[in-house]
């Protein structure tokens, strides 16, 4: 199966994404909702973003107690949604508990771990409390999420070789920082090309700016998507 593509919905204003989710209609598979939307729009604009025919990815990178997560999934399981963030930072018994909700109340929701976000580099990490490198601490919160349910991650492309060779063979792994070749990088400092990404192993990839600034944003998808589709 081809690396899907999906489009981060970053825009302020639901009259900023409209246009955007009737262009994209039938060429993207996949709409990111992230917090600054959900939090403006909420449900109503899942199932807005829904009713255009895509898969929604919904970012809430949730990271509570156990309880206050499973009964979040929960609640969330009655929303048109395809994929959702977890943190695996939250530990053992909280991604035990969120997919034991998810896997209760929707069996076809793909949950992903968000391990170290790649805002943090190591002197940030050793902030937190954490000696080691941001590398070796997304290898082991992986393992961990991973041994605690979790069949999907969200990582960096430079990531997606150490987390293919250490997790199951299925494990989906969805890849932001992801430029085609002469695309301007934005702040992403550590890219990989569609195709890079795809034969590194990322199963989805998110990219944004490059589809949404362009003049044409339908073709720059399609382009991508027969990157992907050719990887
Ligand atoms: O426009 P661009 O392709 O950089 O958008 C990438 C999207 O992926 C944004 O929504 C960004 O917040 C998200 N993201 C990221 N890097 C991560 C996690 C999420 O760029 N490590």
């Amino acid at each position: 199966m081809p690396t899907e593509l999906i489009l981060p919905l970053d825009v302020p204003t639901r009259e900023a994404a409209r246009p955007l989710l009737k262009q994209l209609e039938g060429t993207v598979p996949w709409m990111k909702v992230g917090l600054q939307m959900f939090t403006a729009f909420g449900t109503d604009w899942v199932r807005e973003v829904a009713d255009h025919g895509y898969q929604v990815f919904l970012d809430l990178k949730l990271h509570d107690i156990p309880n206050t997560v499973a009964k979040t999934v929960e609640s969330l399981s009655t929303l048109p949604i395809h994929m959702l963030t977890i943190h695996t930072s939250g530990g053992h018994s909280m991604v035990v508990a969120a997919c034991a909700a998810q896997r209760e109340s929707k069996p076809d929701l793909q949950l992903l771990g968000v391990t170290v976000l790649t805002s943090i580099n190591a002197s940030e990490l050793q902030g937190v409390g954490v000696p080691d490198s941001p590398a070796t601490q997304v290898s082991r919160l992986a393992q961990m999420g991973h041994d605690a349910g979790l069949t999907g991650f969200v990582c960096s492309p430079l990531e997606v070789g150490a987390l293919r060779r250490d997790l199951s063979a299925g494990v989906q792994l969805v890849t932001p920082g992801v430029r085609p070749v002469g695309a301007d990088h934005g702040d992403q400092a550590r890219v990989m090309t569609p195709a890079d990404a795809a034969r590194a192993g990322s199963t989805h990839i998110v990219v944004g700016r490059p589809i949404t600034q362009a003049a044409d944003p339908t073709a720059a998808a399609q382009a991508i998507i027969a990157e992907l589709a050719s990887a």
